[in-house]
């Protein structure tokens, strides 16, 4: 395929790079060369930040171009994008703070040219302020350069949808999916302003040069939309589309759903491997709904897969291949079916019992991804061993924390040890209610944590995985860090090197590949991945298969599942009685009409999995658990 005919489709140059990482070194190069050039020329260098996960990266590059390539900030003059409204610049979740922990306390950037909106103007003087800040970005010479992230609602700072191309910087209402996307950091929707002040599409327009970027497969679909479709306000940042200088950056996972990646056939000459042909023919049968087996060669034709046909047809031997392909990644036994013969199904009959372990990022996540394949591997009579990665107390709500502190602090009455350290964290829970900028103390987030491991144990129970087949290890990286800035090291990988190496796992589940890298779930699979090349001469690891599970947000494609488990209706209601038993994980917001519950967003994926291999013409299932193989 030429480059002309890749880019087709898209209406703002993009390019995938190999990694966050390495996208982000790419963008502070340049941002290194501007700024270096402007001083050069003894003038200022403007720059647009954001905030969020997605520029962490990028902020750490250039504090190392800072300390160890001797790049100065002392001609930069900054203005972020936005703030949300109400809070103080001391609040854990203020923008204000964020930029001075990723970035600004770690250059020589003077206190002078920062610029961030005042989420504490009052209402009164919003608008002047508005307009004064618009001013102030004029007086320093417009945006050389303006950083963009982009929101799940195709917003770009916070022009949420219905923002106008022509706006400017203003107090805008928050997206109801955007105060769901920050839930997890306010420790629910509730605690999230519902205002914030943002700098318009127009004022992002006005800057010389904007690059957004994008990680992880949840941001895939609107990345794609705002590069591939006509420009709309119901997707802010498809108005980017206009601008002269302006492109994407995005990780593999980001730019999954690209015409050019999920269909190159649909815009130029592929090569057809067999696994193209999967992926092909499965996503035909969806797009025309007929089963893969009553597929003509007209709709091969009308799809732009003629050429398939002419090098895998006829059409009818293709449905077959494909059809038979699909059928052999149901099983029920997803720890291999003993002494059977094993040549189409998806694990291997031997050894049996097979040493299995689950890894959970964070309590829940097993049972979300694979509750009813961890029962079925339990009553098989695998060994298995469910291996929790984090404590998970940064998601525990305050309230539930204080319930069981007072419970603890009922039970005692007057022990010596236990009493003073649950009144230390009964305190510091009643001064973070009353004040929001507290951050916890270590001895909430160890009861947080406790707070978890009970509910993943009941939830372990209920699914029949026997007393003790649990272990808890509560990795350093996310004990010390916040959401968005956890910073792996070696104690976390060398914890998990070692439980490999004692567990010797002939079955490894796993989840977080593709995820935002700053996400729980993406560091825990880096340090699997490292974990078992740590491990690569080991007997074990020769024999060891690893398997992929999600959790519900985002499935698998019909071309990628390797593994499919169905479950029975009694099954599913197991599954969904176990996610259950996390309860301090239950939303803080009463349900509306969308599924806002855990159990309800597992019980719907499975479901749709099973209609999706129903509606390909296979056998008909309550609901399925999928998987891929990670060759790794
Ligand atoms: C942040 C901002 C937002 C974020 C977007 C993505 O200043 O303006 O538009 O860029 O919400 O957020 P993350 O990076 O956390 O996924």
């Amino acid at each position: 395929m030429n480059a002309a005919e890749t880019r087709q489709r898209e209406k703002i140059p993009t390019e995938i790079h190999a990694s966050a990482d390495a996208a982000s070194k790419v963008l502070a190069a340049e941002i290194a060369a501007l700024i270096r050039a402007r001083a050069a020329e003894g003038r200022r260098a403007v720059l647009g930040l954001a905030t969020g996960s997605t520029p962490v990266r990028l902020y750490r590059e250039l504090i190392r171009l800072h300390k160890e390539e001797g790049l100065s900030f002392a001609n930069v003059v900054t203005f972020n994008l936005d703030e949300y409204y109400g809070l103080g610049r001391g609040h854990p979740e203020s923008y204000w703070r964020f930029m001075h922990e990723q970035l600004f306390n770690h250059v020589d950037l003077p206190a002078a040219h920062i610029h961030v909106p005042d989420g504490t103007a009052p209402r009164g003087e919003v608008f002047g302020w508005c307009r004064a800040y618009e001013e102030q970005i004029r007086e320093a010479g417009g945006l050389d350069l303006q950083i963009l992230g982009i929101g799940r609602t195709g917003h770009i700072g916070f022009n949420e949808p219905g923002s106008g191309r022509d706006s400017r910087t203003r107090l805008v209402t928050l997206d109801s999916l955007t105060r769901r996307d920050a839930a997890r950091d306010f420790l629910g929707e509730a605690n999230v302003p519902r205002h914030a002040i943002t700098m318009g599409v127009g004022t992002i327009l006005d800057a010389r040069k904007i690059v957004l970027l994008a990680w992880g497969e949840a941001k895939a679909r609107v990345v794609a939309e705002a590069v591939e479709n006509p420009p709309v306000d119901s997707l802010p940042a498809s108005f980017l589309q206009g601008h002269p200088d302006v492109r994407f950056l995005l990780d593999p996972a980001a730019g999954s759903e690209l015409t050019r990646i999920k269909h190159p056939w649909l815009v130029g000459q592929v090569e057809w491997t067999p696994a193209l042909g999967r992926r092909a023919v499965t996503w035909l049968s969806r797009e025309v709904k007929r089963p893969i087996l009553k597929l003509l060669d007209e709709h091969y034709g009308e799809h732009g897969m003629s050429d398939l046909l002419t090098e895998q047809g006829p059409a009818y031997n293709l449905n077959i291949r494909i059809f038979n392909e699909v059928q052999h990644t149901i099983t029920g036994w997803p720890g291999g079916k003993p002494k059977a013969d094993d040549t189409h199904r998806p694990e291997r009959a031997s050894p049996f019992p097979k040493r299995v372990v689950v890894l959970a990022p964070e309590p829940s996540d097993e049972m979300l991804g694979m509750g009813g394949t961890l029962s079925r591997l339990v009553e098989q009579g695998h060994e298995v061993t469910v291996v929790y990665l984090t404590s998970g107390n940064l998601a525990v709500p305050d309230e539930e924390a204080l319930i069981v502190t007072d419970l603890v602090l009922d039970f005692v009455n007057g022990a010596a040890g236990p009493e003073s350290a649950a009144r230390g964290a009964r305190a510091a829970l009643a001064r973070k209610l009353a004040d929001p900028s507290a951050s916890d103390t270590p001895e909430t987030r160890r009861l947080k944590g406790l707070l978890r491991r009970g509910e993943a144990r009941a939830a372990l129970r209920l699914a029949g995985v026997a007393a003790n087949a649990e272990r808890f290890l509560d990795l350093p990286f996310y004990e010390k860090g916040r959401y968005r800035q956890f910073r792996p090291g070696e104690a976390d990988q060398a914890a998990l090197t070692a439980l490999l190496a004692e567990l010797r796992p002939h079955q490894i589940f796993a989840t977080g590949e593709g995820q935002d890298p700053s996400s729980v779930g993406a560091v825990c699979f880096e340090l699997l991945r490292a974990a078992l090349e740590a491990n690569r001469e080991q007997a074990w690891r020769k024999d060891c298969r690893v398997w992929l599970y999600r959790t519900p947000d985002k499935a698998w494609a019909p071309h990628e599942i390797d593994m499919a488990v169905p479950l029975s209706p009694a099954q599913l209601a197991r599954k969904v009685q176990a996610i259950y038993q996390h309860k301090s994980q239950r939303s803080q917001t009463p349900a509306g009409e969308d599924l806002h519950e855990a159990w309800q967003q597992a019980e719907a994926a499975a479901r749709a999995i099973a209609q999706t291999y129903d509606s390909l013409g296979l056998a008909e299932y309550e609901a399925i658990e999928a998987f891929r193989r990670w060759m790794f």
